[in-house]
Order: C-alpha cells, then structure tokens, then sequence
C-alpha cells in the first residue's frame, strides 16, 4: 500500500513521502527478523508433537503424575541437565532417576521420533510450563546424542 502511495504523491509531500518509504522498508526488514525465528518456528511445532506423544504421562501443564510420571515444568532434570534429557526422548528411558528430589524408578518407552521432531519437543518443553530455555536444539545436536555415556 505505502508504496503505492509514494508513486501518485505529488512533488511537495515527497520529502514526507520519503520518510514513510524509509520507515517502510526499515519496518519490513526489521519484522523479517521477530517473531519468524527458527526457535519459535521449532516450539509451535513442538507443541502438536507433545499433545500427540508426550501429553498422556506429563500431562497438560507438565506437571506429570506425583511419583509415577516425573514432571517437566521446573524439572531439574530437564533444565539443568538437557543432554539427559534428550536422551530419554530419543532412545527412552528406564531405571532410578530423580526429578526436583523425587525418585521415579518407572519406564518411559522410545517415543520413536526423528532427529528433528525431537529437537522441536524439546525446544518446545524447555520454553513451556513457566520453563525456559533459549538455546535452540537442532537435529544436528540431537544426532550426536548416543544413548550411551
Ligand atoms: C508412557 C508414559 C510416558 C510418555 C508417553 C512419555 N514419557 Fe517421558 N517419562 C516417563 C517416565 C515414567 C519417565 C521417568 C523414567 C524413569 O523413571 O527412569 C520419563 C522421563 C522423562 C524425562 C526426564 C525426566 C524429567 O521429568 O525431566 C523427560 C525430559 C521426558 N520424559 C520427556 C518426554 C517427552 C518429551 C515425551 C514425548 C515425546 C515423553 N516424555 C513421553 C513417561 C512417559
């Protein structure tokens, strides 16, 4: 639209219309850069990923079921150690571990996701359930995740 306006502008609202194409273009460059990036693109699809794997033991808001599913919202486990994590995501999880000073000795089973679907739950669970974590996972950082210490 402004640049229509410009071309029909007649010659003494030009330095005006200067101004606006000037905002224009700055404002155009500028929106390339907010609210598209790779990290929120990454947890919106996140989300569809978790509602449709993860949702039915850590539950709506992360909370998981008191000593049966370990919670994800303000989980120690999960923000202060991802690569853990991650680990349990790609290849399962199973044995004693302790979230937040609670021991879970359950099964998580290989949910069966991709290197990238990964990446988007876990980008979306580490910025969600008052989490946050702004280091983007990418498929590459979760290929090198071996299931094995
Ligand atoms: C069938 C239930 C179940 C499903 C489905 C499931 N989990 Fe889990 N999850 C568990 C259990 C149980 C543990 C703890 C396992 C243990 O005690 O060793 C766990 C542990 C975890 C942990 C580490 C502990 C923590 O709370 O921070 C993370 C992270 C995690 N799950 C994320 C996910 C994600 C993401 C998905 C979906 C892709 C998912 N889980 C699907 C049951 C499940």
């Amino acid at each position: 639209m402004t640049r229509i306006v410009i071309f029909i502008a007649s010659p003494k609202h030009y330095n005006c219309m200067k101004i606006i194409l000037f905002l224009s273009l700055t404002l155009g460059v500028c929106s390339a850069f907010l609210p598209d990036d790779e990290l929120t693109k990454s947890i919106a699809r996140g989300k569809d990923i978790y509602a449709e794997n993860c949702v039915t033991c850590h539950m709506g808001a992360g909370e998981g079921v008191a000593g049966t599913f370990p919670p994800l919202a303000k989980s120690d486990y999960l923000l202060k150690t991802p690569e853990k994590a991650l680990k349990a995501i790609k290849f399962g999880q199973q044995g004693k571990i302790v979230v937040n000073g609670v021991s879970y000795e359950g099964m998580m089973p290989n949910p069966g996701l991709d290197n990238e679907e990964i990446a988007d739950v876990m980008n979306y669970i580490q910025n969600s359930f008052g989490n946050s974590n702004k280091t983007l996972v990418t498929a590459k950082i979760v290929e090198t995740i071996k299931q094995k210490e």
